[in-house]
């Protein structure tokens, strides 16, 4: 069997920095992406604009040429702080630089240590700026600072309590802001989306399509351990549910492939699960094991709309004219060798040394 699709953009990825950019720049490639938005969270943060010697233009400068020129769409989201400030916004807006922010809860995942509180935005005017300027705010949606029975539950967690108890009122105070809630892993974020009006969209990583936190648990699978973590089956349900639904115009692919050479460490362990080369394959193993039979061309499509059309259309970015192809026959899955040391994949950190689906050159 095989599947046709347009190249697409991998709207949520870690490109880092430093001489490994190439390797994982040139996994991003082998895996059909026609471009990316990259994330950030780099040491130290994109916090400008421009006109500095780290900022978005000086980073999209540094991925091109580190192999990325040949994206035809490298978007980089600001890094949102205490320092930002509306007149950036209005000023990056207006030069083409600027299409997007990240917030980050402070000290909430890897990199997330410069980031301000979501009131400060609101406070200082930013969120109104980007409202007016139709900058795309990227959430990273949990509440920071949480007890350990809040953070992680059954019955609530971090980040069913940024959905709960934050965005409405986000979105009560800047009903026009364009929003992805990105990496979303359960089904209060899938429900919010869901009933929110369109320009709130969402993006869905592999791992969370394909696994719960039993799968990380069992074994302690400390490749699966990223930030928001996996959750529980009626999560990844609703998660299935919305990227293979014939209605879905929200749901889309962002991988939040995340490369640690090091995942454990002397106290603790790295958040992120490196999936490059290998995401498109893996949400087509998410979208059968949801039951959907990619011999079907209903099935396909939806597959399309997920992997290669929705996220586009939000960012409004065309749908490249060059395709890739899909065929289902078993790939070895191998360390990505990099000039870091080796980083594990996801599936050979599940044990797994082979994956259903391949790529054809
Ligand atoms: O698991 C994660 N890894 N979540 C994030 O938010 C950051 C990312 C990283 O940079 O490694
Ligand atoms: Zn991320």
């Amino acid at each position: 069997m095989k599947i046709e699709l347009p190249k697409w953009y991998d709207l949520h990825v870690h490109l880092r920095q430093g001489d490994a950019m190439e390797d994982f720049i040139k996994a991003q490639i082998a895996m059909g992406c026609a471009g990316v938005l990259a994330m950030p969270n780099t040491d130290p943060p994109i916090a400008k604009v421009s006109d500095d010697d780290w900022s978005i233009e000086a980073y999209t400068d540094v991925i091109k040429a580190a192999g990325g020129n040949a994206f035809s769409e490298i978007i980089v989201p600001l890094y949102l702080t205490s320092d930002t400030t509306p007149e950036m916004i209005k000023d990056g807006a207006a030069g083409g630089v600027l299409k997007a922010c990240k917030y980050y809860p402070p000290h909430g995942t890897t990199g997330a240590q410069s980031a301000a509180p979501l009131e400060t935005y609101v406070e200082s005017g930013v969120f109104a700026a980007m409202e007016e300027a139709g900058v795309v705010l990227c959430v990273h949606g949990e509440e920071h600072g949480l007890s350990g029975e809040k953070y992680f539950g059954h019955e609530s967690n971090a980040e069913e309590a940024f959905y709960n108890d934050y965005m409405p009122w986000l979105i009560d105070k800047f009903p026009k802001l364009k929003i992805v809630c990105e990496h979303i892993t359960t089904k209060v974020a899938a429900d919010f989306v869901k009933q929110a009006s369109t320009n709130i969209a969402a993006s869905i990583t592999p791992q969370h399509l394909l696994y719960t936190v039993g799968d990380m648990v069992k074994g302690f699978k400390y490749h699966l351990y990223c930030l928001p973590l996996v959750k529980f089956d009626r999560d990844r349900q609703a998660l299935r549910d919305a990227a293979t639904s014939e209605n879905n115009t929200k749901f889309f692919a962002g991988t939040d492939s995340a490369p640690h050479t090091t995942k454990a460490t002397d106290c603790g362990c790295a958040a992120g699960c490196f999936t490059g080369g290998i995401a498109p394959q893996l949400y087509a193993q998410g979208f059968e094991e949801a039951g959907l039979d990619l011999t079907d061309s209903a099935a396909q499509e939806a597959f399309k709309r997920f992997l290669c059309i929705n996220g586009a259309a939000f960012y409004g970015l065309n749908v490249p004219k060059e395709t890739f192809t899909m065929v289902k026959e078993e790939q070895a899955i191998v360390p990505l060798e990099t000039a870091n040391g080796p980083v594990t994949p996801l599936p050979l950190g599940m044990g797994q040394s082979t994956i259903p689906w391949s790529i054809k050159a």
